[in-house]
């Protein structure tokens, strides 16, 4: 497709858990061409997710060079660029070869929970929490980076003199496409390091001290919305473009939702799930678990959200096609739930990397319940779509419980969303709509956003909501009774899933 010229783009970078996609926005937030590349996870041990650094950097540059030849799309047309990325995932490089010294560990990596643990039994629960608003747990970069400094000879004393820089995959990326130059961060991506005062804005002193991690390593944390410098024009064709916006993926999905005023809420079911509700300029500490997190920082203007984090929603789908081979691909799993006819008894709890909120258990492996001589393939497929509508119903439950509100409904997104079973059944079991977005990549979109505002190319977020396209609306349509049987088996599955420990 040949794009008419002299228009001016955005390029948004989303680089996902599995996936690597580069998205061109024109000026009415329209996507006008997409490519995408998969990108292999390494699992060196069970419970390890890790992937190779380089590999990432290789998969953002063939994205980017297929976006741009694929919509003929000139480079001095893209105005600026922004990133939207997996969050939490950790790489430590050497400044001076700009080489990672080992592998990215993923944010879903469970090789750190011990040094996770230890935090807890030594005590460091309320301190974490209120500073950075997390709670304690492997998810987060703080761990990862010194399971990397531990682990790599020589790391921790080459990280005192300087010498290693650490970042999440935006820094990464930035710090490549800039050709090394720029070490800098954004507030969302920082927020969810496990190191970052989330009310000082600030690496916190205390909290490096505590992991014996050198603050030399960190990059400078920076708004969402801002130019932090330009492409390397040896990176980018030729071209010094500014490298405008930042943010993590699921903050990212939030501004792409447009859901700017407090009480929004939007749910990206991607390889995980991710429920986040802006709370407005002050942070909100979750009595139950959730986390406070940094919605985004536009124009100095820095929001707060709630976020509940499911580790396993759409890799379900992806292990019954990938592992168990059940369905031949994920597109399939809606025919499949749709054909079961059995009373909704089978039960599939995904804990395959422990629980998230509202759990936190580290140690919960994943279960089955409720089988019986005539459950079949249908009914395990749509268990396991239902365990997504389930776990999310856990988590809107306690955003209603912290903050005394009764949620009205939930803006969704991500590849799971297309699947309109699970849209279905996610409105009748929790018995409020969910607004399907128009385009399910909001993340991109919420990148460009913040790259086009940083540039001018977009005047301000009122300029942004007129773009707002309505997408579908799921109604909830379930019997109250069914849904209270549906569910109160649901917790009994969850319930039964973290009594049993190998
Ligand atoms: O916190 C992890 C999250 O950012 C991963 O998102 O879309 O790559 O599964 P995704």
């Amino acid at each position: 497709m040949a794009l008419k010229e002299p228009e001016t783009y955005i390029l948004s970078i989303d680089q996902g858990t599995t996936t690597t996609r580069a998205m061109i926005f024109d000026h009415n937030g329209r996507k006008v061409i997409e490519a995408s590349k998969p990108l292999p996870q390494y699992y060196p041990q069970p419970g390890w997710v890790e992937q190779d650094a380089n590999e990432i950097w290789n998969s953002v540059l063939s994205v980017i060079a297929s976006a741009m030849i694929d919509g003929s799309v000139h480079p001095e047309y893209i105005k600026g660029i922004g990133i939207s990325n997996q969050r939490e995932t950790t790489v430590v490089w050497d400044r001076e070869t700009g080489n990672p010294i080992y592998h990215a560990i993923g944010w879903q990596s469970k090789q750190t929970a011990p040094i996770a643990k230890k935090l807890i039994e030594d005590g460091h629960k309320d301190l974490i929490h209120s500073h950075t608003g997390l709670v304690i747990d492997s998810y987060f970069s703080a761990t990862k980076i010194r399971w990397i400094l531990d682990h790599v000879e020589g790391a921790q004393e080459r990280a005192e003199k300087g010498e290693l820089a650490f970042g999440t995959i935006d820094s990464w990326l930035i710090w490549r496409l800039s050709g090394g130059k720029l070490h800098v961060t954004d507030y969302t991506n920082a927020s969810r390091t496990m190191l970052f005062n989330i009310t000082d804005l600030q690496w916190d002193a205390e909290i490096l001290k505590l992991l014996n991690i050198p603050e030399s390593m960190l990059p400078e944390v920076h708004s969402s919305s801002e130019v932090y410098g330009t492409t390397e024009n040896y990176e980018f064709y030729g071209e010094q473009v500014p490298i405008a916006g930042a943010a993590g993926d699921q903050q990212a999905a939030l501004i792409g939702q447009m859901a700017f005023k407090p009480g929004m809420i939007k749910n990206t079911y991607g390889d995980g799930a991710f429920i986040v509700m802006n709370t407005g300029e002050e942070p909100q500490f979750s009595k139950n678990n959730l986390l406070t997190t940094i919605a985004y920082d536009i124009n100095g203007k820095l929001k707060y959200a709630l976020e509940g984090s499911i580790f396993v929603a759409g890799s379900a789908i992806s292990w019954l096609a990938d592992e168990l081979r059940i369905i031949d691909n994920v597109p399939q799993s809606r025919q499949a739930a749709m054909k079961s006819e059995n009373d909704d008894e089978v039960y599939v709890v995904p804990a395959f990397n422990g629980l998230g909120a509202p759990y936190w258990d580290q140690d919960a492996q994943g279960a089955v319940f409720g089988l019986t001589r005539g459950s079949n393939r249908e009914d395990f497929v749509k268990a396991t779509l239902q365990s997504v509508a389930y776990q999310t119903r856990d988590i809107i439950e306690t955003m209603e419980k912290d903050t005394g509100m009764k949620i009205p409904e939930i803006l969704a997104d991500g590849g799971a969303s297309r699947n309109r079973y699970l849209m279905q059944f996610q409105a009748d079991i929790l018995n409020i709509n969910i607004k399907r977005a128009a385009d399910e990549d909001t993340s991109a979109l919420g990148a460009a956003f913040l790259a086009g505002l940083a540039i001018g190319f977009w005047d301000s977020l009122d300029e942004i909501v007129e773009i707002y396209e309505e997408g579908r609306l799921f109604e909830p349509q379930m019997e109250a009774p069914r849904r209270k049987r549906l569910y109160r088996g649901w917790q009994n599955a969850v319930a039964a899933t973290r009594m049993f420990k190998v």
